[in-house]
């Protein structure tokens, strides 16, 4: 009764079709397999069955803004750590997952963002899912205000926590969130959830106005410094450092990965806030500890970014220097008040074949950002480039994205009469 013989799981004909209409939309993603030269980073090198003996390409698009993960004192740590610890980290956090270096990790990101207690999490996008998650399915009636424009990770929090409301509000727009805030009952436990650098178009938040709100409001506030940790503030505690206003925040989260080189995601805040999550979060819970290797090159690297500030400094007058002469050649970019300069293009299939043309063509590399990612018809190149990228390497790249633009009719003087 019931039973069905030989039949093809309908699922395998969903993936085949869901497969060509992202294919058909230009969406499809090809990895590129690159492999990092520590010792010539942001110099990669790439290896094709059609070129046997590989060569060099020039990457634009890594999220490891400073390099720290191939400075050599982090990559000791990690080397000594393995020797000492060995390779995986052997169990969760209560299961003999906790090494001192675990430990030491979470007080030195709490120093950082001068918060009580910090909790380290296999990756940023956990701690947002886990943490946002737990606290909205903590209490009856929660409301989340959440910009329109969150990463996924923070997404998959708020909407994993069911029981809770969820309001979004326009990217950036404080008269949207106040109206938002003032129409919600006033008793209702509220969460304000932003990011400070929005990675994709580079825009920031104003945190101290978000808190102001949240204080008239009685809202909590959680804040993803992800695209900025290492980056802004005296000591690269981001931009909530940046500004003075860290203390006014209640979670700071953020990731090991990016501006500090490594690997892993945490929050900081009130020791009562972090006791709580570290005891009922269930993306803590169960789940294998960070490998002590990743965290001790996570220490070596957040203390190095803290204590030194040439990093940042490098990165600033880099990506300047990169805009004046994207500038000068007349190439458009979208002008931030970040790091990140993105290339404006329009159309997924340009996107890629920009991308790719770079590659094949000129040996550079820059990551097409397109539909689900960005909304369409805003597909772009998201460039970012960093200390390491030398006047030499910020010609070519120039040179290879005016002829491709030009190409493609893109450039300024081309599109003259058309909207932009
Ligand atoms: C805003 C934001 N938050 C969180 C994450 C996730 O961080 P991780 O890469 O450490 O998982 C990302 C990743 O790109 C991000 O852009």
């Amino acid at each position: 009764m019931g039973a069905i013989k030989n039949a093809r799981h309908p699922f395998y004909d969903h993936c085949d079709e869901a497969l060509d209409r992202i294919r058909h939309e230009g969406r499809y993603r090809n990895f590129t397999p690159l492999a990092r030269h520590a010792e010539r980073f942001p110099v990669y090198g790439e290896e094709r069955p059609d070129m046997p003996d590989g060569r060099d390409v020039v990457v634009w698009s890594t999220n490891d803004y400073l390099g720290m993960g191939v400075v050599p004192e982090v990559q000791e740590a990690a080397i000594a750590a393995v020797r000492d610890h060995g390779a995986g980290a052997g169990g969760t956090r209560n299961i003999a997952g906790t090494s001192p270096l675990h430990n030491e990790l979470e007080a030195e990101m709490a120093s950082l963002h001068g918060k009580e207690a910090g909790l380290l999490f296999v990756s940023g996008y956990v701690s947002n899912q886990a943490s946002l998650q737990t606290i909205l399915t903590s209490m009856p009636g929660w409301i989340c205000f959440s910009d329109r424009l969150n990463h996924a990770s923070m997404i998959a929090g708020i909407k994993g926590a069911r029981a809770s409301q969820t309001v979004i509000f326009e990217h950036n727009d404080l008269e949207d969130l106040e109206r938002k805030l003032a129409a919600a009952p006033a008793d209702a436990p509220k969460l304000i959830a932003f990011e400070s650098v929005y990675s994709m178009d580079g825009d920031m938040s104003d945190i101290g106005a978000i808190c102001a709100l949240a204080r008239k409001y009685g809202a909590l506030t959680y804040l993803d410094e992800v695209h900025a940790v290492g980056l802004y503030g005296a000591e690269g505690g981001g931009v909530s450092q940046r500004d003075g206003v860290a203390d006014q925040v209640d979670i700071i989260e953020g990731t090991l990965a990016k501006g500090f080189g490594v690997h892993g995601g945490y929050i900081t805040a009130a020791a009562g806030i972090i006791d709580f999550l570290r005891s009922t979060a269930s993306g803590f819970i169960f789940t294998t500890a960070l490998p002590p290797c990743v965290v001790g090159a996570a220490l070596q690297s957040v203390r190095m970014v803290r204590a030194e500030n040439w990093r940042r400094e490098a990165l600033f007058e880099r990506v300047n220097t990169f805009r004046q002469r994207l500038r000068a050649a007349g190439v458009p970019f979208t002008m931030t008040p970040s790091h990140i300069v993105p290339i404006p293009v329009g159309d997924a299939e340009c996107c890629k074949r920009i991308s790719r043309r770079l590659l094949n063509e000129f040996g550079q590399y820059a990551t097409p950002i397109n539909y689900p990612t960005v909304p369409e018809g805003t597909e772009r190149l998201r460039l970012t480039p960093g200390p390491f990228h030398t006047d030499e390497m910020m010609d070519d790249m120039v040179r290879a994205l005016a002829t491709l633009l030009r190409a493609e009719g893109l450039m300024p003087e081309q599109r003259t009469g058309q909207a932009a």
